[in-house]
C-alpha cells in the first residue's frame, strides 16, 4: 500500500516534536506533505522555527515547513510555557534551524494541497489549536469535502481539563475553530487526554530512548524528563503524557485505540466550561456521532512502535 499523505499541523511542544519524529521515521506507512505552525503552547514565531528544528534533527531538511495563524479566530492567544518552557522545546541545548521557512501562508498550502490532490487522499493531522484548519475551511469551503480524514489531538471527557477544569489546551485555545472543525462533517478520529495521559514516559521507557545512542534518542529523553515535572507535580502521574505522538501512531498502528464514534461537541459559550468537549459517550442524546473519541490505548504497544520507530532516525 502506498504511504499515507498528511500535513501535520503543529504548535511544538516537545510532545509534538516527537510525533514529528515518528511521523519521519515511517515513511512506509506515512508521506508527510508539509508542516503548518500554528501558535499555541508557544508563539508563532517559536513554533514554526521548533518544527524546522525538528526536522533538521531528523535529518530532513526538504520537509516544507509553513507559518500559519498567529492568533486564534477571535480571541486572545493563551500559552502553556508553563509546561512547555520559554522556547516551547525546553530541555536539551538546540542549535538554531538553517533549513527555510516556506513563504507561503500555512492556510493557503493547506487550501492548495487538498485542492490539487486527489478528492480523499490528503489527512490533516492538528496537534495543535485547530485554527490553521477553521481558517482554511472558511476561506475555502470546498476544500473540506476533499479532505480524507482529520486525526486529531484535543480535548478530553472523562479527564476533563488540563488548563481550566473543563478544557483541553488545544481546544480551549480556540474554541471557534475547534466547533467549525467538529461541525464541518469531516471523518474525525479524537486522541483527547482520556487516551494521551495513558500515554506516559516511564523511568524504563525513557531509559529505552537514552540507550538509543542516537542524537534523536537523547534528545527525546531529555525533552520528556523537562516536561515531565508539570504533569508529576499536576496530576502525581509517573511521567510525561506523550499526547501528540498518539495521533501519528494511530495512523501507523490504528488498533493500539479504542473509542467510540459518538457526537462531540464543543463549548463555545460559557465562560465557565469554554472549550469543553462535550462527547455523548454514554450516547444519551440523539445528536449524530460526528467524531471517533478514543478512550482506551495499549501503552505498552505504542512504546514499542515510538521506540523502533525513533531508533531508525
Ligand atoms: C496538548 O497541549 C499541548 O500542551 C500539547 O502539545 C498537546 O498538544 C495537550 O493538552
Ligand atoms: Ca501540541
Amino acid at each position: 500500500m502506498s504511504p499515507r499523505k498528511i500535513i501535520i499541523d503543529t504548535d511544538p511542544g516537545q510532545d509534538d516534536a516527537v510525533a514529528i519524529l515518528l511521523a519521519l521515521a515511517s515513511p512506509e506507512e506515512i508521506e508527510v506533505l508539509g508542516i503548518t505552525a500554528v501558535a499555541g503552547n508557544v508563539p508563532l514565531p517559536l513554533t514554526q522555527r521548533n518544527a524546522r528544528i525538528v526536522c533538521e534533527l531528523a535529518g530532513r531538511q526538504d520537509v516544507a515547513v509553513y507559518a500559519g495563524c498567529d492568533a486564534p479566530l477571535t480571541r486572545k492567544l493563551v500559552t502553556a510555557e508553563h509546561v512547555h518552557g520559554k522556547t516551547g522545546l525546553d530541555g536539551p541545548q538546540l542549535p538554531e534551524p538553517t533549513m527555510p521557512l516556506q513563504e507561503q501562508h500555512a492556510v493557503e498550502f493547506i487550501i492548495d494541497t487538498l485542492r490539487s490532490n486527489p478528492k480523499g487522499s490528503v489527512t490533516l493531522c492538528p496537534l495543535g489549536p485547530l485554527t490553521n484548519i477553521a481558517t482554511a475551511f472558511q476561506r475555502a469551503p470546498d476544500v473540506v469535502e476533499n479532505v480524507a480524514e482529520i486525526v486529531l489531538m484535543g480535548g478530553a471527557y472523562f479527564e476533563v481539563g488540563n488548563i481550566t477544569p473543563a478544557a483541553e489546551f488545544n481546544i480551549y485555545v480556540d474554541p471557534q475553530a475547534a466547533d467549525i472543525v467538529f461541525q464541518s462533517g469531516v471523518r474525525i478520529v479524537v486522541m483527547p487526554l482520556d487516551v494521551t495521559h495513558k500515554a506516559l514516559v516511564t523511568g524504563a521507557r525513557v531509559q529505552a530512548f537514552r540507550t538509543m545512542g542516537t542524537e534523536v534518542g537523547r534528545m527525546v529523553a531529555e525533552w520528556t524528563d523537562f516536561f515531565e515535572r508539570f504533569d508529576k507535580e499536576k496530576y502525581g502521574s509517573e511521567g510525561a503524557p506523550l499526547h501528540d505522538p498518539c495521533v501519528i501512531a494511530y495512523l501507523i498502528q490504528p488498533g493500539l485505540f479504542q473509542g467510540r464514534h459518538v457526537n462531540v461537541t464543543v463549548e463555545t459559550g460559557s465562560e465557565l466550561t469554554l472549550g469543553m468537549t462535550v462527547a455523548d459517550w454514554w450516547r444519551v442524546t440523539d445528536r449524530p456521532p460526528n467524531a471517533m473519541f478514543m478512550g482506551s490505548l495499549d501503552a505498552d504497544g505504542f512504546f514499542d512502535l515510538l521506540t523502533d520507530r525513533l531508533a531508525r532516525l
